[in-house]
């Protein structure tokens, strides 16, 4: 096997290897045999990427030694529903899968989500590994367990956290991803540079990547390790990770889930700049520089939404959680801090970083 492959511990309970770079599905049968006794798994996958990369998984699973099944759902955020996961839960069943076997996750976020939640609740938690196929599901999603489905109320209201038993992160999938989801991706990089590394940031400012993918990938994946390492059930410090969320997410619910999460993050990441700024939380020119960067990516900086549709949309989210809402607000480029509002302090807030 390839030495170019990059490797990441993350130390959790189970703890697992995050490796990165080309060529990692053709051998995703192989290297899980480390990791997994030779038992069915059941590959779960979406109608895009089923024909691009589901094939050579099932091969490579089969000439391992482990027994295959597959199972396709509609593409789309508009899909990580109910309706979504009771399929792939009727489908393991009626597949005879056992408490040893493993649900492997193909695709970007919302196969993830999708399927490690099923893998969660499957016989009350059967293992799932996690094969990340675009840009953002590498940088973020596929590490540090957490799992879910959206629900009318919001994004991702019921769910899990179901640490992977791996990732296999095969950069290759890159070159068939459209500019606008490779955009997606970069946007939650962008948001981890803003969280820990200026020269991550750095990378994205002149809109084109100098750096490898495998380089970036790695870098978001292990801060994000560290971070899961330290808080994995988000009790504190991995909130930070929710930078841009509270109105990315918001965002997200208003456009009925047109909007791709990538983009409205990027929209909700530029919003609480120009917010922390005007309020005097941080200093000029932070959020014309993350605007700057975000626009050379070709994402958004803004948003159609008023103040008060976005308010009410997070809301819907949070109130459920009880009276606080916890901001994520950027002090300079690699570093940002937990700020606690209250729900009636979010409106203005929203309301001082949109434009115009
Ligand atoms: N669990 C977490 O910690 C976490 C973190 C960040 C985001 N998320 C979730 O991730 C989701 C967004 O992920 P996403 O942007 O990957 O969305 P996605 O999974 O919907 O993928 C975007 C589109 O790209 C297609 N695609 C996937 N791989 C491809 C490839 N290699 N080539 C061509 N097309 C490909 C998919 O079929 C889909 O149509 C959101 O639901 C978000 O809430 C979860
Ligand atoms: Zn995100």
């Amino acid at each position: 096997m390839s030495d170019s492959i990059r490797t990441i511990q993350v130390h959790t309970r189970p703890a697992y290897t995050v490796s990165i770079g080309s060529g990692l599905l053709p051998q995703c049968g192989q290297r899980l045999r480390d990791v997994l006794p030779l038992c069915h798994v059941a590959v779960i996958t979406d109608s895009t990427v089923a024909p691009l990369y589901l094939e050579a998984v099932k091969q490579s699973l089969l000439t391992a030694g482990f027994t295959v099944s597959s199972y396709v759902f509609p593409a789309g955020e508009a899909h990580k529903n109910f309706e979504a996961l009771s399929g792939i839960l009727e489908f393991l069943a009626e597949a005879h899968l056992t408490r040893t076997d493993c649900v492997a996750a193909l695709g970007g976020g919302v196969a993830g989500d999708m399927a490690g939640f099923a893998a969660a609740c499957y016989l009350r938690g059967i293992h799932c590994v996690q094969l990340p196929t675009t840009l953002l599901s590498a940088v973020d999603s596929s590490v540090g367990g957490k799992t879910a489905i959206d629900l009318k109320a919001g994004k991702n209201l019921a769910g899990a956290f179901l640490q992977p038993a791996a990732v296999l992160c095969d950069t290759d999938c890159l070159a068939s991803l459209p500019a606008a989801m490779f955009a997606d991706g970069a946007a939650e990089a962008i948001k981890t540079g803003v969280l820990c590394d200026e020269s991550l940031f750095a990378q994205f400012e002149d809109g084109t990547l100098t750096a490898a993918p495998e380089e970036v990938i790695s870098r978001c994946v292990a801060y994000k390790a560290g971070v899961v390492e330290r808080d994995e059930k988000e009790q504190g410090e991995r909130r930070l990770l929710n930078l841009g969320h509270t109105v990315g997410h918001a965002i997200e619910k208003c456009s009925g889930y047109t909007i791709p999460h990538g983009h409205a993050v990027a929209a909700g990441l530029a919003i609480i700049a120009r917010s922390a700024e005007t309020l005097g939380w941080t200093e000029a020119p932070i959020a014309a520089r993350i605007s700057a960067c975000l626009a050379k990516n070709g994402l958004p900086t803004g948003t159609e939404y008023s103040a008060e549709a976005l308010a009410d949309a997070a809301l819907a989210d949070k109130k459920r959680a009880g009276g606080d809402i916890t901001l994520v607000i950027p002090r300079r480029i690699g570093l940002c801090q937990l700020k606690k509002v209250t729900v009636t302090e979010l409106l203005p807030i929203i309301a001082a970083g949109l434009e115009g």
